[in-house]
């Protein structure tokens, strides 16, 4: 993709990842990516600002070429992940005089990462500034918007915060600002849940800081770069704020339609009571979109057969990766059917250690539900309502 300008003398010189369909092999990526690198030229000095992923990295050196930029003096790098700092090795190479500027703890990890030459380092502080001539860097450090080594760049004179992963969004677009506001917030939101949610009360705490800065433009390192940047960070108030939602996740699998059957009575219930309800078919859901449904549901309930003496395996894999998210939710139970001897409750209860969730009593059947296991369902959904009550979101 060709290098456009975003304000004077600011180009994007990144690239689009249209077909990537995985990343970290493990987020799906409905809408393929993109890898935002800025080039900001001062009166007297040029920065880039991250680089782009490997498999990227001719993109990021044509647009360079094709800008006639022959002297890079400061690579600023954000984030030592690699699909942000993956081509500096490339780009050391062809610009031997260039400085690469980032916090001690960046340093450590692309020397770690990248085996990048530790003396070509400079080395900042949190509101340290660099001149560019006409042109001002200000770092603030933000540790945990993702990794521990992560930082945020405001260019301040032209007010625009570069916030790497922070405000995010995975999505290949030709357009350079966001266009789609109702698009964006989404494909944010599920930024926000697989990438950010584990660090919401370190997100809160770098929020404020951002937030005292008079910023005119956000330029994230993935995704549509904000005019409006109360747009995303409205958004990211809401999303770290300890609210909840009068709302219930179900992540379900069922091999026999027993499980099913519960699912299927217990949305019934719910919905009856006024909750709204998304259930996920854990055969075939994306997990982005369950990951979604986290950040602000008050409960999730797992349904989840006996499948050799514990949790089937797909509700093991999400119940994992739910505990490893952190979402704010604040009620959980299970779901579920066996054959001889269940187990599954007590697996998926053990593995819940990273939330701090009040357990609401199971609802387990022999088989088939029973009319005993139908109540059961019915006074799960009772003391949902309750609880809801309890605090105030019904
Ligand atoms: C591969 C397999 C392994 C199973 N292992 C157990 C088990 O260890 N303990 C048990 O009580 N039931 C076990 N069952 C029985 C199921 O838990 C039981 O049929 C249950 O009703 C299935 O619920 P579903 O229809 O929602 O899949 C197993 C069933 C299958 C197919």
């Amino acid at each position: 993709m060709v290098a456009r300008e975003v304000c004077h003398g600011i180009f994007w010189v990144g690239a689009i990842d249209w077909d990537r369909r995985l990343f970290d092999e493990l987020i799906p990526l409905p809408n393929g990516t993109s890898y935002n690198s800025y080039l900001i030229r001062g009166s007297e000095k040029t920065a880039l600002i991250d680089t782009v992923d490997p498999a990227k990295e001719y993109e990021l050196i044509s647009n360079l070429v094709r800008k006639g930029v022959e002297r890079i003096d400061y690579i600023i790098i954000n984030h030592a992940e690699q699909d942000h700092s993956g081509s500096l090795p490339m780009i050391l190479e062809f610009f031997p005089d260039a400085v690469i500027v980032t916090n001690e703890k960046c340093k450590d990890l692309l020397v770690a990462l990248l085996h990048v030459p530790p003396e070509r380092f400079k080395v900042i502080a949190d509101r340290e500034t660099l001149s560019l001539g006409d042109r001002t860097l200000e770092f603030l450090l933000t540790p945990w918007t993702h990794w521990p080594e992560t930082q945020v760049t405001f260019l301040k004179e032209d007010r625009v915060l570069f916030s790497c992963d922070l405000f995010g969004a995975h999505v290949a677009s030709s357009d350079l600002f966001m266009q789609d506001e109702r698009a964006t917030y989404i494909s944010a939101k599920r930024y926000y849940a697989e990438i950010m949610m584990p660090f919401r009360g370190s997100i809160k705490g770098h929020l404020e800081k951002v937030r005292a800065l008079p910023i005119a433009m956000i330029a994230p390192s993935h995704g549509p770069i904000y005019r409006d940047p109360a747009f995303i960070l409205n958004a990211y108030g809401d999303w770290t704020a300890d609210t909840v939602k009068n709302e219930v996740v179900i992540p379900y699998i069922s091999m026999h339609g027993s499980t099913l059957k519960m699912v299927e009575q217990l949305i019934e219930a719910l919905v009856a009571r006024g909750i709204t309800v998304k259930p996920f078919n854990l055969a075939r859901t994306d997990v982005g979109e369950l990951a979604m449904s986290l950040v602000d549901t008050a409960t999730v309930v797992i349904a989840t057969p006996t499948l050799l003496f514990g949790p089937h395996p797909q509700a093991i894999y999400a119940t994992y990766l739910a505990n490893l998210l952190r979402p704010k939710v604040r009620f959980a139970s299970v779901i579920g059917s066996y054959g001889w001897g269940g187990k599954a409750v007590e697996g998926i209860v053990k593995m819940l250690d990273h939330v701090n969730v009040e357990i609401l009593d199971p609802v387990i059947a022999k088989g088939l539900p029973d009319e005993a296991a139908m109540k059961g369902l019915e006074r799960l959904a009772d003391d949902i309502l309750k609880k809801h009550k309890e605090i105030n979101i019904v």
